[in-house]
């Protein structure tokens, strides 16, 4: 579907809920990321693009102007009404409505005044596959409250608010890449995010004959999101041997003078990242020379370093590396790696653009024979950031304006 379709099916939706048309709809992407993983809570770079599925929410003001809030969702249950009187509290950890919960706290502490008002939320960002779901969720509430309260922030503060609304409400103590790409994604573009100035670079990819393959394992091995924590802390504690603020800090040279004074765990999860915000930055130049097998080449040592040192992949990702890697270049197929957090989720391949079918035949007939699961797969080109589908009277036309 596309973004205007999916803003019509969305309005259409809330009507039916509520019974009356939907003043305001705002939309945000969910992102791959090309290279760059868990780099960003090491003050490293990251080259994620926002992908063509999108969280799109539409609102209106309550009926009889009741200082509560509604959430229906189309794939999950009704959120109980949120009382705007109250202090905001985080709900049961899982709980689908911490986030835009969190982001209505967020503004509310920042002074705004939202008023009561019923939404309505429809997404095709695989709900938990690792293309930042909740990132959408999070910064389309988000462009929904700079247009019911008028307080616009900018791109940096919006996405920051997101991810404290994450932090605090979701108790997911995640980096900053995917509420930034979520806001600031461009079409035809990769972002280059340096997360220690959090200054963004647009990187074009225009070149029509690649694209992004993106492949769901359907699989999440991860049981209580303590290992994205764990990882974190192992990095806190690497830098803190070597003596330096952040990895970000770091090279492989005082990595390897510093071996002694961490333990061996500790070691290869700096090797890890040291090597990945190199290959990072390597890969951005690689992309804006268009050079196809370079860039292929470092998604795959990527992925090997995130198996082997960070210990993140999981048998099911490993087997669709190893697929795209025997169908080669040859085949058109340039480099794939896991892509997100990890322990399941999707893995993304970078490939010719008219060998898509073929190339997706092939992988996903050898994972289900591999794993006995059917994997998902769709491409997507870089797609724009968050966008207001609807702004002002309900029921006009739908329009769009990029925020
Ligand atoms: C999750 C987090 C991000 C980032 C990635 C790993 O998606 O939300 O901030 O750390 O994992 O690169």
């Amino acid at each position: 579907m596309t973004l205007s379709e999916l803003g019509t099916y969305t309005a259409q939706q809330f009507e039916q809920v509520y019974g009356r048309p939907a003043r305001w709809i705002a939309a945000a992407p969910g992102r791959v990321n090309v290279i760059g993983e868990h780099t960003d809570y090491n003050d490293g770079f990251v080259l994620p693009m926002a992908i063509e599925r999108y969280t799109v929410i539409a609102a209106a003001p309550s009926d009889g102007h009741s200082g509560s809030v509604q959430l229906h969702s189309t794939a999950q249950n009704s959120a109980p009404p949120i009382d705007l009187s109250q202090t905001l509290k985080p709900a049961a950890k899982g709980t689908w409505w911490n986030y835009p919960l969190g982001v209505i706290a967020g503004f509310i502490r920042q002074g705004a005044r939202p008023g009561g008002f019923d939404a309505l939320i429809h997404s095709t960002v695989p709900l938990g596959g690792g293309l930042s779901s909740s990132a959408a969720l999070e910064v389309s509430t988000a462009t929904l409250l700079e247009m019911m309260t008028g307080k616009e922030l900018g791109p940096v503060d919006k996405a920051l608010l997101c991810q404290k609304a994450e932090h605090e409400f979701a108790g997911m103590p995640c980096g900053i890449m995917d509420q930034f790409i979520s806001v600031l994604g461009r079409k035809d573009h990769l972002l280059l995010l340096d997360c220690r100035s959090r200054k963004p670079e647009l990187v074009p990819m225009r070149d029509g004959s690649v694209a992004l393959l993106i492949v769901n394992t359907n699989v999440k091995h991860e049981l209580t999101g303590g290992e994205y924590a764990q990882r974190r802390a192992q990095c806190e504690q690497a830098a803190e041997a070597l003596a330096v603020p952040s990895l970000r800090d770091a090279t492989a040279q005082v990595l390897e003078q510093g071996r002694a004074r961490m333990d061996e765990t500790v070691f290869r999860r700096a090797c890890h990242v040291i090597g990945e915000i190199e290959r990072t930055v390597h890969a951005a130049e690689g992309v804006r020379a268009s050079n196809w097998t370079t860039v292929g080449q470092l998604m795959y040592a990527s992925h090997a370093s995130l198996r082997d040192d960070y210990e993140v992949s999981c048998a099911e990702l490993d087997a669709i590396v190893e697929i795209a890697a025997r169908i080669g270049t040859q085949g058109g197929v340039f480099g794939c790696r896991m892509t997100g957090g990890g322990f399941g989720g999707c893995a993304v391949a970078l490939v010719r653009t008219d060998a898509v079918d073929a190339i997706s035949a092939t992988i996903a007939s050898e994972y289900e024979a591999a794993t006995r699961i059917k994997p998902t797969l769709f491409v997507s080109r870089p797609a724009a950031g968050a966008t207001i589908v609807r702004s002002g009277e309900a029921g006009g036309p739908p329009y769009f304006r990029r925020r």
